[in-house]
């Protein structure tokens, strides 16, 4: 069975104060599995943690979740590996600030920076040269769903990962499909709707690699929140989401992380 996961994708969202207040309300809440005292607000957390934060607050937030049981993880890494290309973050450097995770390919990145399958399979090979775990963003727009492009569209996103990516770094991935017509519009896709692209991507991984097919995760995104957060990951390959808006408000992400600590299928 694959453990379920949960990140927030910050975004370009934040300040030194507010990250403090936030991830103070989210970790003060969070109950471990065999934890005896009980905070005042209490969630049983029994999936995996992430927040993908914005590259100035790396290093506040490594030492604000120190020893807790969130990891870190960055929103994008460059796809080179050192030099001159100002303004891009290095995967070592994000190793070296504590992340775990680094998003890459994410659909608002693909289409306001033109960034291409290929400069986004580079990017997660970048991040797992330095010991990083990729979460590939696959989606796609609603003019390409309406046109009965989805699985196409999908499918060529994370394929241009899968023809370069060596055969032992598949488990390393995680995935997240992320409808760009979801994202941010309070429109999400249903249970049905996301599972079906969910089982297509499952089948192309399984299909090329048999075994660490079945293990990769794949997680939800757009518009995941309190009240549909369970239905959608108690889906056969709906693994997590990849929370926006609802990771910056704590009482919504604790819930998501409860709804996917209580999941069982
Ligand atoms: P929202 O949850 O705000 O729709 O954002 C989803 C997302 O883009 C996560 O990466």
């Amino acid at each position: 069975m694959r453990r379920k996961f949960v990140a927030g994708n910050w975004k370009m969202n934040g300040s030194l104060a507010a990250n403090a207040a936030l991830l103070s309300q989210i970790q003060s809440a969070i109950q471990l599995p065999m934890q005896s005292k009980t905070p005042a607000v209490s969630v049983q957390a029994d999936c995996d943690i992430a927040v993908c934060v914005p590259a100035p607050y790396l290093a506040q937030c490594q030492a604000l979740l120190a020893g807790g049981p969130i990891a870190l993880g960055g929103q994008d890494v460059s796809a080179q590996t050192a030099g001159a290309f100002t303004g891009d973050t290095a995967a070592s450097m994000l190793h070296e600030l504590g992340c775990a995770y680094v998003i890459v390919g994410h659909s608002e990145r693909r289409a306001g920076y033109a960034e291409t399958n290929a400069q986004v399979a580079q990017k997660a090979l970048q991040a797992l040269a330095a010991g990083l775990t990729p979460i590939i963003c696959v989606g796609e727009t609603l003019a390409q769903r309406e046109a009965g492009q989805t699985n196409a569209i999908v499918g060529t996103q994370l394929a241009a990962l899968l023809d370069v990516l060596p055969a032992d770094q598949v488990g390393k991935l995680v995935v997240a499909y992320e409808p760009v017509w979801a994202i941010g519009t309070g429109k999400t896709a249903t249970p049905e709707m996301a599972q079906e692209v969910h089982a297509m991507l499952r089948a192309m991984l399984v299909a090329r690699h048999a075994q660490q097919g079945m293990t990769v995760r794949i997680l939800y995104g757009g518009s995941m929140k309190p009240e549909n957060a369970a239905e959608l990951m108690a889906m056969a390959d709906i693994d997590g989401g990849l929370i926006g808006g609802a990771a910056l408000k704590a009482a919504d992400f604790l819930a998501i992380i409860a709804a996917a600590s209580a999941v069982t299928k």
